[in-house]
């Protein structure tokens, strides 16, 4: 198969699967390859604002889709992953600065440190519904990544963002090791092996949504 050919058919094998088959779980090398998509993600000034949880436990996943409309994709996917946004009056230019104290080989932090504050100074007015938004974004693109890297490995995959975040929050907060003093969850992704077939997808025409200038 052609290279452009694979790439078409991986575009419409995604779909947001709801039908997940329990007894299918997904093998340990493959959530390792996800967790790295978002570890390599692109994120604004290179701040990976964001930490992810994989939940495998059936009992802890029944947990959570108590917090999500009892939706049952969460209950039976092989892997909830759980990604977590920095809370927005935790990024300043300390906890930056922090950040790029903890890469190995980063040069200029005192330049950049001074970026990310004039970022949130001049662009957000360091209001928090601002900052809260520009976080939000790095990851939606790091969860979009992860998605489509999914969608290669064959692995099928459900964004859901129908959760009361609070609950969660309170519940993750009992946990070690789940961020929850500098992060709050944003986005939960159901992860394993759909047991049906997508339905046919509902798109406008590419001519009705993209211009060519
Ligand atoms: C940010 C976001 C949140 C979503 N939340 C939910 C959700 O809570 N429950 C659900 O069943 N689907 C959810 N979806 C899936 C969308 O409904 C689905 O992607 C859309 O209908 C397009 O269908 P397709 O993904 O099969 O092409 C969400 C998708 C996105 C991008």
């Amino acid at each position: 198969m052609k290279f452009q050919d694979f790439l078409q058919d991986n575009l419409s094998y995604r779909y947001a699967c709801r039908d997940f088959d329990p007894t299918k779980p997904l093998p340990q090398e493959h959530l390792h390859i996800l967790a790295q998509s978002i570890q390599f993600a692109p994120s604004s000034m290179g701040l990976q604002p964001y930490r992810s949880i994989f939940v495998t436990d059936r009992e802890k996943k029944t947990k959570i889709a108590s917090f999500s409309h009892t939706q049952q994709p969460v209950i039976d996917c092989s892997c909830l992953l759980i990604l977590m946004s920095q809370k927005p009056y935790t990024l300043n230019a300390n906890t930056a600065k922090e950040h790029y104290q903890r890469h190995q080989n980063i040069n200029h932090i005192a330049e950049k440190t001074q970026m990310v504050e004039d970022i949130l100074q001049q662009r957000f007015h360091n209001e928090s519904c601002l900052i809260e938004g520009y976080i939000r974004e790095q990851v939606y693109l790091a969860m979009g990544d992860m998605v489509r890297v999914a969608t290669l490995l064959k692995i099928d995959s459900l964004i859901i963002g129908g959760f009361d975040t609070q609950k969660l929050y309170k519940w993750l907060d009992c946990y070690p090791n789940t961020f929850t003093q500098f992060f709050q969850p944003c986005i939960l992704i159901a992860l394993g092996y759909g047991k049906g077939q997508p339905s046919p997808k509902q798109r406008l025409p590419l001519g009705d949504v993209t211009s060519i200038l």
